[in-house]
């Protein structure tokens, strides 16, 4: 490539199935000019999101507007991206942002998308802004303190506990004084659980019999369980629920664009038996608080109390292999990939995952 090309992955086939890269198609095509009312960037780093599976299924009739990227268009993600030009009245040349850009060099946009572009604060590094600090870390953050009202010495459940929601939700949950169970789906995860995150216990749902592995390891039921995935997982914490008991619905990765839809959670009526509570958050409604989250966590991440456990590829030609690896269970903590190629200058995207990293 050259300093003015644009290599680009465009959506070149919807499936409901197996993510690969036979979904996309590389092209290399001049860089884009931002026209009034917008900037272009050089992505620096990418997120990898379940429900970018949606972006790629194909339409369904009975759902409006389902169907995703239309192909031929790029690949949409999160990153973190350096403005080189603008002729946006609030940004400008230089600064690092936080937004939706495409699985491309160079994006152009007008900031506006399902989140906002918004200004990545000074000194947290790229990989930190898309993980711990990003809309994963904040569906943690405000799911584990706001929704959970967790009060110290109660039993917490987490499924996808080894993933990026999961690995900060259940970190948080020991450090705020939890006795924490995370539910995984390999041996590695549940290692990393135990010996790394600290958790109490951690079940492997692919080996082992769930049910009676909560009933041995939650004798008395269970006070809060946290729920990345919207499996069977759901309904077996939904029927051990103690008495003012509380489910947090961050995502349910495991119903993503599967149709039909499979069926809810039987046991919910167990909700009305306990006075219990379910309730869902949005990691994009908490960007205005992302402060807080950021003031809270940044010191137990310099302590190392609180690790940003990250599984990162580099250069771009990686991405459809990132998004792939969720769907098979691969990645252990935040999804990320590094850029590669001209402008994405090493120092400006250190990584910087170490607990002394803003020391
Ligand atoms: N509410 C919000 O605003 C918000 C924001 C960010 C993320 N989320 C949600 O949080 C959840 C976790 O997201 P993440 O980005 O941290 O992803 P992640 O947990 O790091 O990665 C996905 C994980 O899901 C599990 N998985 C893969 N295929 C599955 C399947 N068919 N059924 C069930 N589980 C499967 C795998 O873990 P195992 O090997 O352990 O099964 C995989 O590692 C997702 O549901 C996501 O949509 C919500």
């Amino acid at each position: 490539m050259t300093a003015r090309t644009n290599r680009r992955w465009l959506v070149a086939r919807h499936s409901a199935g197996e993510i690969s890269e036979a979904n996309f198609r590389w092209v290399e095509s001049p860089v884009p000019t931002p026209a009034d009312g917008q900037f272009l960037a050089r992505n620096l780093w990418f997120s990898f999101e379940p429900t970018q599976r949606f972006l790629i299924a194909p339409a369904d009739p009975a759902v409006p507007d389902s169907g995703g990227i239309p192909l031929g268009e790029a690949m949409s993600t999160i990153a973190v991206s350096r403005i080189v030009e603008s002729r946006h009245p609030e940004f400008s040349p230089g600064q690092i942002v936080h937004g939706h850009m495409g699985w491309e060099d160079y994006s152009v946009t007008d900031g506006k998308s399902f989140s906002p572009t918004y200004r990545v604060p000074d000194g947290i590094p790229p990989n930190w802004a898309l993980g711990v600090f990003g809309l994963t870390g904040l569906v943690a953050y405000f799911g584990i303190h706001e929704v959970a009202r967790p009060k110290r010495g109660e039993t917490i459940v987490i499924s996808g506990a080894a993933g990026g929601v999961g690995s900060i939700a259940s970190q948080l949950a020991k450090i705020h004084g939890l006795r924490v169970i995370g539910v995984a789906g390999s041996a590695a995860k549940c290692e990393w659980l135990t010996r790394e995150a600290g958790v109490d216990a951690a079940i492997n749902y692919k080996s082992e019999d769930v049910g009676p592995r909560l009933a041995a390891l939650c004798p008395d039921g269970i006070d809060i369980f946290f729920d990345n995935d919207g499996g069977p997982l759901l309904d077996l914490a939904l029927e051990r629920l103690r008495q003012g008991g509380r489910v947090v619905l961050s995502g349910a990765t495991s119903r993503y664009a599967v149709q039909p839809p499979p069926p809810g959670p039987g046991s919910y009526l167990n909700l009305v038996m306990v006075n219990g509570r379910m309730e869902g958050l949005l990691g994009r409604d908490y960007i205005p608080r992302r402060e807080e989250a950021i003031s809270a966590m940044l010191p137990l991440l310099r302590s190392g109390r609180l690790k940003s456990k990250e599984d990162v590829l580099v250069g771009l030609r990686e991405a459809p292999r990132g998004l792939a690896r969720l769907y098979a269970g691969e990645n252990v903590g935040k999804q990320l990939l590094r850029m590669d190629g001209p402008g994405v200058d090493s120092e400006r995207t250190p990584d910087l995952a170490r607990p002394d990293a803003l020391a």
